[in-house]
């Protein structure tokens, strides 16, 4: 599995070249394929603010990268470069509220600093370990795939209708995906009849960046909007819904892209079955319940304008990008570390006392 998968890569989101990140531009795709360019701390967290670079990894690397950038800057200055890194650790945890990746590669690379030896430097070191977190999160996307594809074989036979939302792909993470690297392993084994694409609006994931990878690697794709789900329950024969996760607390809520919430409930109530994927980094044992996590808002006009032209009326736009899944609407939690069927509290807990295997 791993060796097809590895061949079958075709998309890169994320490159660290000559002490800079290379993001590709994901506002842009799929019309354009544009590569911009991070040279600081700042420009980092602009660009995942801005959602150049966005999916719970990417941003988490991308922040570890920028926290490099950041750390040669300070140390260029010559004053006391930890008092002055903590600027940039504020600045790149603040760029998105909501995926918990994001500090937690800030954290590995503090951690990292705080066991320098002495005369280490501190820039290799700094760059070791962001490159480190990207290895690994590619690792654990191969290791997922390969958990998802026994999952879906152990419960049902060959032709998988597959339903997923929002991007958790190659463009979401440090490789293959999550959500996406199952459903990419599953049709490399010859499971998948059709892949079945939210639109996912208002930023349009689904449309722009899902069905993208997909089609670009052969695999059978059919766009739907949002609200055809329940349809496509009814009439389709969706066998899975299968989606990412931002944070997952440790009672195994599930917070994820607005509109998740509502694919769960669509699921139980026609017998569907709903598997979340997602690396531990993105569990946050520190929150008991979903009910604790940061929703984040974006700006209404997401909402009123298409390529910043208006045609809504003039009101105003609420727009919440995730919301949470309750831990009992969730048939599997697929993580690196294993898989947790039917989560709560108790099996989360196991699952994290686990070693991360990469
Ligand atoms: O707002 P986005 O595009 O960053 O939201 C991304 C998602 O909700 C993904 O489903 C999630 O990050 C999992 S990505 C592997």
């Amino acid at each position: 599995m791993r060796e097809r998968l590895l061949a079958a890569e075709k998309v890169k989101a994320i490159e660290w070249e000559g002490g800079q990140l290379r993001l590709l531009d994901q506002r842009k795709l799929p019309l354009e394929e544009l590569w911009h360019t991070c040279d600081s701390a700042a420009a980092v967290a602009t660009a995942i603010r801005e959602m150049v670079v966005r999916g719970a990894p990417a941003i988490g690397i991308s922040a570890a990268y920028g926290l490099v950038m950041g750390l040669r800057a300070r140390l260029a200055e010559g004053e006391d470069w930890r008092a002055a890194l903590e600027v940039d650790f504020e600045l790149l945890a603040g760029a998105r509220p909501t995926a918990v990746n994001l500090s937690w590669a800030l954290n590995q690379m503090r951690e990292r600093l705080d066991r320098l030896k002495p005369g280490e430097d501190p820039l290799i070191a700094a760059e070791a370990q962001a490159a480190s977190i990207h290895a690994s999160d590619r690792e654990a996307n191969l290791t997922m795939a390969q958990f998802g594809v026994d999952l879906i074989r152990k419960h049902q036979g060959n032709s998988q209708n597959i339903l997923t939302h929002c991007n958790t792909g190659a463009l979401a993470t440090g490789g293959f995906g999550t959500a996406l690297g199952v459903i990419r392993a599953a049709h490399l084994e010859g499971l998948v009849e059709c892949v079945y694409v939210d639109e996912t609006r208002p930023w349009l994931q689904g449309s722009r960046l899902t069905a993208w990878e997909l089609a670009g690697e052969g695999v059978p794709v059919m766009l739907n909007a949002d609200s055809a789900a329940a349809h496509l329950m009814k009439t389709r024969g969706i066998t899975w819904v299968i989606v990412g996760a931002d944070r997952i607390t440790a009672n195994g809520d599930v917070a994820n892209k607005i509109g998740t919430y509502q694919l769960a409930v669509l699921a139980m109530h026609h017998g569907v079955r709903f598997m979340v994927v997602a690396s531990s980094s993105t569990i946050d044992m520190e929150l008991e319940s979903g009910d604790d996590i940061p929703i984040e808002e974006r700006a209404g006009r997401e909402l009123l304008e298409v390529n910043g032209h208006r045609f809504a009326a003039d009101v105003e736009a609420f727009n919440p990008v995730f919301d949470v899944t309750p831990a009992d609407l969730i048939d599997a939690i697929v993580t690196e570390k294993g898989i947790v069927e039917r989560p709560n509290a108790a099996k989360l807990a196991a699952l994290m006392s686990r070693k991360r295997l990469h």
